[in-house]
Protein backbone atom coordinates (compact mmCIF):
# COMPACT_ATOMS: atom_id res chain seq x y z
CA UNK A 1 0.00 0.00 0.00
CA UNK A 2 2.57 2.44 0.62
CA UNK A 3 5.03 1.10 -1.88
CA UNK A 4 6.49 4.23 -3.84
CA UNK A 5 4.16 3.72 -6.77
CA UNK A 6 0.64 3.86 -5.59
CA UNK A 7 -2.18 4.29 -8.09
CA UNK A 8 -3.01 7.58 -6.20
CA UNK A 9 -1.15 10.95 -6.53
CA UNK A 10 -2.30 11.84 -3.09
CA UNK A 11 -3.58 9.94 -0.31
CA UNK A 12 -4.52 11.29 3.49
CA UNK A 13 -5.98 9.95 6.27
CA UNK A 14 -7.32 11.91 9.29
CA UNK A 15 -5.21 14.76 8.47
CA UNK A 16 -4.84 17.20 11.41
CA UNK A 17 -3.19 20.91 11.67
CA UNK A 18 -4.56 23.23 14.15
CA UNK A 19 -3.54 27.18 14.80
CA UNK A 20 -3.81 27.74 18.65
CA UNK A 21 -7.72 26.73 18.90
CA UNK A 22 -8.23 26.76 14.96
CA UNK A 23 -8.27 23.37 13.59
CA UNK A 24 -7.26 24.55 10.07
CA UNK A 25 -7.16 20.83 9.20
CA UNK A 26 -9.89 18.53 10.70
CA UNK A 27 -9.31 14.93 9.89
CA UNK A 28 -8.82 15.16 5.92
CA UNK A 29 -9.59 12.11 4.33
CA UNK A 30 -8.33 12.47 0.17
CA UNK A 31 -7.72 10.22 -2.48
CA UNK A 32 -6.72 11.96 -5.72
CA UNK A 33 -6.39 9.79 -8.76
CA UNK A 34 -3.82 10.74 -11.13
CA UNK A 35 -3.74 12.50 -14.27
CA UNK A 36 -6.89 14.92 -13.30
CA UNK A 37 -7.62 17.96 -11.93
CA UNK A 38 -9.08 17.13 -8.81
CA UNK A 39 -10.64 20.34 -7.47
CA UNK A 40 -10.40 21.49 -3.55
CA UNK A 41 -14.07 23.87 -3.28
CA UNK A 42 -14.42 25.45 0.04
CA UNK A 43 -15.32 28.89 1.55
CA UNK A 44 -12.62 31.51 3.12
CA UNK A 45 -10.94 29.68 5.99
CA UNK A 46 -11.69 26.48 5.22
CA UNK A 47 -8.18 24.55 5.51
CA UNK A 48 -7.57 24.78 1.25
CA UNK A 49 -4.24 26.45 1.71
CA UNK A 50 -3.24 24.61 4.64
CA UNK A 51 -3.99 21.68 3.17
CA UNK A 52 -1.70 22.53 0.20
CA UNK A 53 1.05 23.38 2.54
CA UNK A 54 0.84 20.08 4.03
CA UNK A 55 0.52 18.44 0.90
CA UNK A 56 3.69 20.26 -0.47
CA UNK A 57 5.82 19.78 2.76
CA UNK A 58 5.86 23.34 3.28
CA UNK A 59 3.90 23.05 6.52
CA UNK A 60 4.18 20.10 9.05
CA UNK A 61 0.58 18.40 9.94
CA UNK A 62 -0.13 17.56 13.68
CA UNK A 63 -1.66 14.29 12.82
CA UNK A 64 -2.82 12.08 10.19
CA UNK A 65 -0.62 10.50 7.53
CA UNK A 66 -0.41 11.91 3.64
CA UNK A 67 1.39 10.24 1.01
CA UNK A 68 2.02 12.00 -2.55
CA UNK A 69 2.65 9.21 -5.19
CA UNK A 70 3.25 6.77 -2.32
CA UNK A 71 5.85 8.93 -0.56
CA UNK A 72 5.15 9.88 3.04
CA UNK A 73 4.76 13.62 3.15
CA UNK A 74 6.67 13.33 6.59
CA UNK A 75 9.25 10.85 6.00
CA UNK A 76 10.19 11.87 2.60
CA UNK A 77 9.59 15.67 2.18
CA UNK A 78 12.74 15.32 -0.71
CA UNK A 79 11.01 12.56 -2.70
CA UNK A 80 7.56 14.76 -2.00
CA UNK A 81 9.39 18.07 -3.78
CA UNK A 82 11.27 15.98 -6.61
CA UNK A 83 7.54 15.78 -8.14
CA UNK A 84 5.60 18.79 -7.34
CA UNK A 85 5.72 22.33 -7.90
CA UNK A 86 3.07 25.07 -6.42
CA UNK A 87 2.43 28.09 -8.06
CA UNK A 88 3.84 31.13 -6.29
CA UNK A 89 5.79 29.08 -3.62
CA UNK A 90 8.82 27.42 -5.31
CA UNK A 91 8.49 29.42 -8.47
CA UNK A 92 8.70 33.11 -7.07
CA UNK A 93 9.35 35.47 -10.24
CA UNK A 94 10.58 38.22 -9.46
CA UNK A 95 8.91 41.68 -10.38
CA UNK A 96 12.02 43.68 -12.04
CA UNK A 97 12.91 40.78 -14.46
CA UNK A 98 11.06 40.36 -17.96
CA UNK A 99 9.04 36.94 -18.71
CA UNK A 100 11.61 35.69 -20.64
CA UNK A 101 14.29 36.65 -18.18
CA UNK A 102 12.23 35.63 -15.29
CA UNK A 103 11.76 32.03 -16.98
CA UNK A 104 15.35 31.40 -18.76
CA UNK A 105 16.78 32.43 -15.31
CA UNK A 106 14.73 29.78 -13.61
CA UNK A 107 14.86 27.29 -16.38
CA UNK A 108 18.83 27.54 -15.61
CA UNK A 109 18.16 26.47 -12.07
CA UNK A 110 16.26 23.68 -12.44
CA UNK A 111 18.91 22.60 -14.98
CA UNK A 112 18.09 23.36 -18.15
CA UNK A 113 21.60 24.68 -20.93
CA UNK A 114 21.23 28.16 -21.80
CA UNK A 115 19.79 27.55 -25.43
CA UNK A 116 17.53 24.83 -23.95
CA UNK A 117 15.92 27.25 -20.95
CA UNK A 118 15.34 29.84 -23.70
CA UNK A 119 13.76 27.68 -25.89
CA UNK A 120 11.19 25.97 -23.26
CA UNK A 121 10.77 29.81 -21.97
CA UNK A 122 9.78 31.07 -25.21
CA UNK A 123 7.55 27.84 -25.66
CA UNK A 124 5.10 28.26 -22.60
CA UNK A 125 5.09 31.96 -23.21
CA UNK A 126 3.80 31.55 -26.49
CA UNK A 127 1.45 28.79 -24.78
CA UNK A 128 0.13 31.05 -22.05
CA UNK A 129 -0.11 34.22 -24.26
CA UNK A 130 2.72 35.83 -23.48
CA UNK A 131 4.74 36.52 -25.95
CA UNK A 132 3.99 40.07 -26.56
CA UNK A 133 4.88 41.00 -23.48
CA UNK A 134 7.79 38.46 -23.02
CA UNK A 135 10.37 41.75 -22.71
CA UNK A 136 8.44 43.79 -20.30
CA UNK A 137 9.13 44.02 -16.39
CA UNK A 138 6.79 41.23 -14.40
CA UNK A 139 5.77 44.54 -12.58
CA UNK A 140 3.85 45.58 -15.21
CA UNK A 141 2.11 43.05 -16.25
CA UNK A 142 -1.98 42.79 -15.21
CA UNK A 143 -3.36 40.54 -12.24
CA UNK A 144 -4.17 37.99 -15.06
CA UNK A 145 -0.93 38.40 -17.19
CA UNK A 146 0.91 37.84 -13.53
CA UNK A 147 -1.09 34.45 -12.60
CA UNK A 148 -0.60 33.23 -15.89
CA UNK A 149 3.89 33.46 -15.89
CA UNK A 150 3.30 32.07 -12.10
CA UNK A 151 1.88 29.36 -13.39
CA UNK A 152 4.12 29.30 -16.60
CA UNK A 153 7.43 28.99 -13.99
CA UNK A 154 6.23 26.37 -12.28
CA UNK A 155 5.54 24.05 -15.11
CA UNK A 156 8.68 24.91 -16.58
CA UNK A 157 10.33 21.48 -15.52
CA UNK A 158 6.71 19.82 -16.28
CA UNK A 159 6.12 18.42 -12.53
CA UNK A 160 4.13 15.05 -12.07
CA UNK A 161 1.96 17.33 -9.60
CA UNK A 162 0.73 20.58 -9.49
CA UNK A 163 -0.94 22.61 -6.82
CA UNK A 164 -2.59 25.63 -8.00
CA UNK A 165 -4.04 27.39 -5.21
CA UNK A 166 -7.13 29.57 -5.85
CA UNK A 167 -5.43 30.53 -9.44
CA UNK A 168 -8.10 32.57 -10.77
CA UNK A 169 -9.59 34.41 -7.41
CA UNK A 170 -9.93 37.86 -8.36
CA UNK A 171 -9.20 37.71 -12.57
CA UNK A 172 -11.91 38.89 -15.09
CA UNK A 173 -13.54 36.43 -17.00
CA UNK A 174 -11.02 37.09 -20.02
CA UNK A 175 -8.47 36.19 -17.68
CA UNK A 176 -10.23 33.47 -15.87
CA UNK A 177 -10.61 31.60 -18.88
CA UNK A 178 -7.12 31.59 -19.87
CA UNK A 179 -5.93 30.14 -16.91
CA UNK A 180 -8.64 27.59 -17.23
CA UNK A 181 -7.21 26.69 -20.72
CA UNK A 182 -3.85 26.58 -19.64
CA UNK A 183 -4.91 23.60 -16.79
CA UNK A 184 -6.32 22.26 -19.37
CA UNK A 185 -3.17 22.04 -21.17
CA UNK A 186 -1.20 21.38 -18.41
CA UNK A 187 -3.33 18.01 -17.38
CA UNK A 188 -3.09 17.00 -21.00
CA UNK A 189 0.75 16.56 -21.02
CA UNK A 190 0.15 14.14 -17.63
CA UNK A 191 0.77 16.39 -14.85
CA UNK A 192 -2.15 16.02 -11.45
CA UNK A 193 -3.47 19.03 -10.57
CA UNK A 194 -5.32 19.72 -7.62
CA UNK A 195 -6.85 23.27 -7.96
CA UNK A 196 -8.48 25.29 -4.71
CA UNK A 197 -10.94 27.27 -5.79
CA UNK A 198 -14.10 29.29 -4.19
CA UNK A 199 -16.22 28.64 -7.38
CA UNK A 200 -18.41 25.98 -8.50
CA UNK A 201 -18.81 26.73 -11.96
CA UNK A 202 -14.44 26.72 -11.98
CA UNK A 203 -14.44 22.99 -10.27
CA UNK A 204 -17.17 21.92 -12.65
CA UNK A 205 -15.73 22.86 -15.67
CA UNK A 206 -12.23 21.76 -14.62
CA UNK A 207 -12.00 19.26 -12.05
CA UNK A 208 -13.02 15.48 -12.97
CA UNK A 209 -13.17 14.84 -9.02
CA UNK A 210 -14.50 17.57 -6.34
CA UNK A 211 -13.91 17.50 -2.64
CA UNK A 212 -16.03 20.12 -0.60
CA UNK A 213 -14.14 21.23 2.38
CA UNK A 214 -15.37 22.73 5.21
CA UNK A 215 -14.04 23.87 9.04
CA UNK A 216 -11.25 21.66 7.68
CA UNK A 217 -13.19 18.80 7.02
CA UNK A 218 -14.28 16.93 3.95
CA UNK A 219 -18.47 17.11 3.45
CA UNK A 220 -19.12 15.74 0.57
CA UNK A 221 -16.86 14.18 -2.82
CA UNK A 222 -17.77 13.20 -6.19
CA UNK A 223 -17.54 13.42 -9.49
CA UNK A 224 -19.14 17.30 -10.43
CA UNK A 225 -22.31 15.16 -11.40
CA UNK A 226 -22.30 13.62 -8.32
CA UNK A 227 -22.48 17.24 -6.46
CA UNK A 228 -24.44 19.10 -8.34
CA UNK A 229 -27.05 16.22 -9.07
CA UNK A 230 -26.77 15.98 -4.62
CA UNK A 231 -27.60 19.73 -4.42
CA UNK A 232 -30.18 20.45 -7.26
CA UNK A 233 -29.17 21.35 -10.66
CA UNK A 234 -29.48 25.76 -9.78
CA UNK A 235 -31.49 27.93 -10.73
CA UNK A 236 -33.61 29.42 -13.80
CA UNK A 237 -33.60 33.39 -14.20
CA UNK A 238 -36.58 35.18 -16.22
CA UNK A 239 -37.34 38.51 -17.46
CA UNK A 240 -40.55 39.42 -18.66
CA UNK A 241 -41.11 42.18 -21.29
CA UNK A 242 -44.26 42.72 -19.28
CA UNK A 243 -44.54 42.91 -15.58
CA UNK A 244 -48.62 42.04 -15.84
CA UNK A 245 -47.76 39.28 -17.37
CA UNK A 246 -45.45 38.26 -13.97
CA UNK A 247 -48.61 35.79 -11.83
CA UNK A 248 -49.02 33.37 -14.88
CA UNK A 249 -45.21 33.28 -16.04
CA UNK A 250 -44.84 32.40 -12.14
CA UNK A 251 -47.94 29.80 -12.05
CA UNK A 252 -46.62 28.17 -15.61
CA UNK A 253 -43.22 27.70 -14.59
CA UNK A 254 -44.00 26.39 -10.95
CA UNK A 255 -46.16 24.01 -12.86
CA UNK A 256 -43.35 22.94 -15.79
CA UNK A 257 -39.95 23.32 -13.69
CA UNK A 258 -41.85 21.88 -10.16
CA UNK A 259 -39.99 24.16 -8.44
CA UNK A 260 -40.70 27.02 -6.40
CA UNK A 261 -40.62 30.23 -8.55
CA UNK A 262 -40.30 33.31 -6.28
CA UNK A 263 -41.03 37.29 -7.39
CA UNK A 264 -37.72 39.20 -7.20
CA UNK A 265 -37.36 42.54 -6.51
CA UNK A 266 -37.56 43.85 -9.99
CA UNK A 267 -41.31 43.46 -11.07
CA UNK A 268 -41.16 41.61 -14.52
CA UNK A 269 -38.29 39.24 -13.09
CA UNK A 270 -38.48 35.73 -11.81
CA UNK A 271 -36.01 32.93 -9.83
CA UNK A 272 -36.46 29.22 -9.62
CA UNK A 273 -34.88 27.23 -7.80
CA UNK A 274 -34.46 23.84 -9.43
CA UNK A 275 -34.79 20.77 -7.24
CA UNK A 276 -32.88 18.38 -9.62
CA UNK A 277 -34.66 15.72 -7.74
CA UNK A 278 -35.43 12.55 -10.37
CA UNK A 279 -34.04 14.23 -13.14
CA UNK A 280 -31.02 12.24 -12.76
CA UNK A 281 -27.03 13.41 -13.81
CA UNK A 282 -26.85 16.53 -12.57
CA UNK A 283 -26.61 19.40 -14.93
CA UNK A 284 -28.71 17.77 -17.94
CA UNK A 285 -31.49 17.15 -16.10
CA UNK A 286 -31.71 21.26 -15.25
CA UNK A 287 -30.73 22.48 -19.03
CA UNK A 288 -33.40 20.04 -20.52
CA UNK A 289 -35.90 21.78 -17.92
CA UNK A 290 -34.90 24.87 -18.41
CA UNK A 291 -35.74 24.70 -22.06
CA UNK A 292 -39.26 22.95 -21.72
CA UNK A 293 -40.50 25.97 -19.57
CA UNK A 294 -38.76 28.40 -21.89
CA UNK A 295 -41.14 26.75 -25.13
CA UNK A 296 -44.36 26.58 -22.47
CA UNK A 297 -43.93 30.31 -22.00
CA UNK A 298 -43.71 31.09 -25.59
CA UNK A 299 -46.53 29.28 -26.34
CA UNK A 300 -48.52 31.11 -23.65
CA UNK A 301 -48.01 34.06 -24.96
CA UNK A 302 -45.52 35.28 -22.70
CA UNK A 303 -43.08 37.08 -23.88
CA UNK A 304 -39.60 36.66 -22.22
CA UNK A 305 -36.65 39.13 -22.90
CA UNK A 306 -34.16 37.33 -20.49
CA UNK A 307 -33.57 33.99 -19.67
CA UNK A 308 -30.41 32.17 -18.11
CA UNK A 309 -29.88 28.84 -16.11
CA UNK A 310 -27.35 29.56 -13.69
CA UNK A 311 -25.59 26.69 -11.60
CA UNK A 312 -25.95 26.31 -8.25
CA UNK A 313 -23.12 28.95 -6.34
CA UNK A 314 -20.96 27.76 -3.65
CA UNK A 315 -23.68 29.29 -1.42
CA UNK A 316 -26.47 26.94 -2.27
CA UNK A 317 -23.96 24.43 -2.28
CA UNK A 318 -23.45 24.92 1.84
CA UNK A 319 -26.60 25.73 2.56
CA UNK A 320 -27.69 22.19 1.11
CA UNK A 321 -24.77 20.24 2.37
CA UNK A 322 -24.32 22.05 5.52
CA UNK A 323 -27.73 23.85 6.24
CA UNK A 324 -25.86 27.61 6.60
CA UNK A 325 -24.54 29.55 3.50
CA UNK A 326 -20.95 29.86 3.29
CA UNK A 327 -19.89 33.30 4.92
CA UNK A 328 -20.87 31.87 8.00
CA UNK A 329 -18.13 29.22 8.01
CA UNK A 330 -15.61 31.40 7.54
CA UNK A 331 -16.76 34.14 10.09
CA UNK A 332 -15.54 32.29 12.89
CA UNK A 333 -12.30 32.50 14.59
CA UNK A 334 -10.78 34.38 11.20
CA UNK A 335 -8.25 37.10 11.43
CA UNK A 336 -10.33 39.27 9.00
CA UNK A 337 -8.22 37.95 5.77
CA UNK A 338 -11.54 36.81 4.30
CA UNK A 339 -13.02 39.81 3.04
CA UNK A 340 -9.97 39.80 0.75
CA UNK A 341 -10.46 38.13 -3.08
N1 LIG B 1 -0.26 30.52 9.93
C1 LIG B 1 -1.47 30.54 10.51
N2 LIG B 1 -1.61 30.97 11.79
C2 LIG B 1 -2.81 30.98 12.40
N3 LIG B 1 -3.96 30.58 11.81
C3 LIG B 1 -3.89 30.16 10.54
C4 LIG B 1 -2.63 30.12 9.83
N4 LIG B 1 -2.88 29.65 8.58
C5 LIG B 1 -4.21 29.41 8.52
N5 LIG B 1 -4.82 29.70 9.70
C6 LIG B 1 -6.24 29.54 10.00
O1 LIG B 1 -6.62 28.23 9.60
C7 LIG B 1 -7.90 28.24 8.97
C8 LIG B 1 -7.76 27.70 7.57
O2 LIG B 1 -7.01 28.62 6.80
P1 LIG B 1 -6.62 28.40 5.28
O3 LIG B 1 -5.72 29.51 4.90
O4 LIG B 1 -6.13 27.01 5.09
O5 LIG B 1 -8.05 28.54 4.57
P2 LIG B 1 -8.39 28.67 3.03
O6 LIG B 1 -9.45 27.65 2.76
O7 LIG B 1 -7.16 28.63 2.22
O8 LIG B 1 -9.07 30.10 2.95
P3 LIG B 1 -9.00 31.24 1.77
O9 LIG B 1 -10.07 30.88 0.80
O10 LIG B 1 -9.33 32.50 2.51
O11 LIG B 1 -7.61 31.25 1.19
C9 LIG B 1 -8.38 29.67 9.04
O12 LIG B 1 -9.21 29.81 10.17
C10 LIG B 1 -7.11 30.47 9.17
O13 LIG B 1 -7.35 31.69 9.84
MG1 LIG C 1 -6.27 29.95 0.90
Amino acid sequence: MSTPDTELAIETSGLVKTFGKTRALDGVDLAVPRGIVYGVLGPNGAGKTTAVRVLSTLLRADGGQARVFGHDVRRDPDAVRSRVSLTGQYASVDEDLTGTENLVLLGRLIGYGKPAARERSARLLEAFGLTEAADRQVKNYSGGMRRRIDIAASILNTPDLLFLDEPTTGLDPRSRNQVWEIVRVVVAQGTTVLLTTQYLEEADRLAGRIAVIDHGRVIAEGTPGELKSSVGAGSVHVRLRDAAQRPEAQRLLARVLDAPVEPEPEPVALTARLTGGGTGAGGQGGAEQASRALAELAAAGITVDDFSLGQPSLDEVFLTLTGRPAEQAAGDGDDGKEMAA
